[in-house]
């Protein structure tokens, strides 16, 4: 099936222009297709749904749909434009659902493009940080009242830090590779700080944080930008929305956007938590649902940047003493840096500790 024909199989009106494959996400393969209705055009976008990460795409494209409905029923509640502040999943003309399945078993969907919107890959413009703290915590404030329990957990465990913690006991007991002693270190380091690292998901299990909807890859490139004001429009990539801790969303974010360096960067010397980031995130963020924490989710926020951090880490070092099987590695040794980093990350966390409670208080 070309692209034109799975654009056609769903309920979308006009006529096909033409269509180029937008290839700035590592998951799914997204095409953007232009259409013409009434001498107007339309855009779309057209992606296939990564079947070796999502096992049951149905479950996910299920999810998606009831989180956008009820984020759709607010936005027009409160007088906003549809088109450009929530993501659409358009419905296949014969089946009904939002999604098709082609010849080789892949699942295919279409969204409405977010009309005149960008998005940003690398993300070190504050305002920018600003402005998707502030989608990412619109996202959560919207889904107050949403029983997450109800949703698919369509990856299972996916931030069980405890469990995570386990496959590494596992994998050090285990040496597979004989590894162990290489990363030594990196392991004492990681085992130091399990307890810490564990305490959000003890809080989640004994009810003592509520189980919200949760983002699940709060990254800058999963938000779009209006191209000409600047301003956040809606938040992509749902495949992730599942139920678990705020706490998750906002310490991946901030995980992920306030490292001054990227992810895999072997120089631990230079990786650090960057306050200027954590500020322009936690304003944007915090700024938006302060009104929904709960006193417990509050104080869960910067353990939130922690165990995240950490739970990465052992996720790295894990899959280093297993032999490298599970992420893309480029070079020997690559899983291990990576590990480093986040570890370097997690303890630069645990020193700007008093820094970073005192800026989240003022916005809280
Ligand atoms: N509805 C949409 N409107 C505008 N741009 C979109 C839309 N959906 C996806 N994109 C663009 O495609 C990119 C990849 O899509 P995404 O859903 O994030 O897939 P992946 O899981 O591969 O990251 C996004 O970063 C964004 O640039
Ligand atoms: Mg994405």
């Amino acid at each position: 099936m070309t692209i034109r024909d799975i654009c056609a199989s769903f309920d979308v009106n006009g006529k096909y222009v033409r269509c180029e494959e937008i290839g700035t996400g590592n998951i799914n393969c997204t095409y953007k297709v232009e259409y013409v209705r009434d001498g107007e055009k339309k855009e779309y976008i057209i992606q296939r749904i990564n079947k070796n990460v999502f096992k049951e795409p149905e479950k996910v494209m299920e999810n998606i749909v009831r989180v956008t409905e009820n984020i759709r029923a607010q936005v027009k509640e409160n007088g906003l434009d549809t088109h450009v502040f929530v993501l659409r999943a358009f419905r296949a003309k014969e089946s009904g659902l939002p999604y098709i399945i082609d010849d080789c078993g892949d699942y295919w969907r279409c969204y409405r493009f977010i009309k005149n919107s960008i998005t940003y890959d690398t993300c070190d413009d504050l305002n920018i940080i600003e402005r998707a703290g502030q989608a990412f915590g619109k996202f959560q404030n919207y889904l107050n009242d949403f029983d997450a329990s109800s949703l698919n957990v369509t990856i299972a465990n996916f931030h069980n830090t405890s469990l995570r913690y386990k496959a590494f006991h596992k994998a050090i007991e285990e040496n597979k590779c004989k590894r162990v002693n290489k990363v030594k270190e990196e392991i004492d380091k990681l085992l130091e700080f399990e307890e810490k690292a564990c305490l959000l998901q003890k809080y989640l299990d004994c009810g003592e944080i509520p189980l919200r909807v949760t983002h699940n890859d709060t990254k800058c490139n999963n938000v779009s930008f209006d191209k000409t004001t600047g301003e956040a429009l809606a938040v992509l990539d749902l495949d992730t929305v599942m139920p678990g801790a705020i706490a998750h969303d906002f310490g991946d974010a901030i995980r992920f956007v306030a490292n001054t360096v990227i992810e895999d960067y072997p120089d631990v010397d230079e990786v650090a938590l960057d306050l200027d980031k954590y500020e322009a995130f936690t304003k944007g963020f915090i700024g938006k649902v302060k009104d929904v924490l709960t006193e417990k989710e509050k104080e869960s926020m910067n353990l939130g940047v922690f165990a995240m951090t950490v739970e990465l880490a052992v996720r790295f070092l894990t899959d280093y003493l297993n032999g490298d099987v599970y992420f893309k590695t480029k070079y020997p040794g690559h899983n291990v840096d990576r590990a480093r980093n986040q570890i370097a990350l997690a303890q630069d966390v645990l020193n700007k500790k008093d820094c970073i409670n005192a800026i989240i208080k003022k916005y809280l």
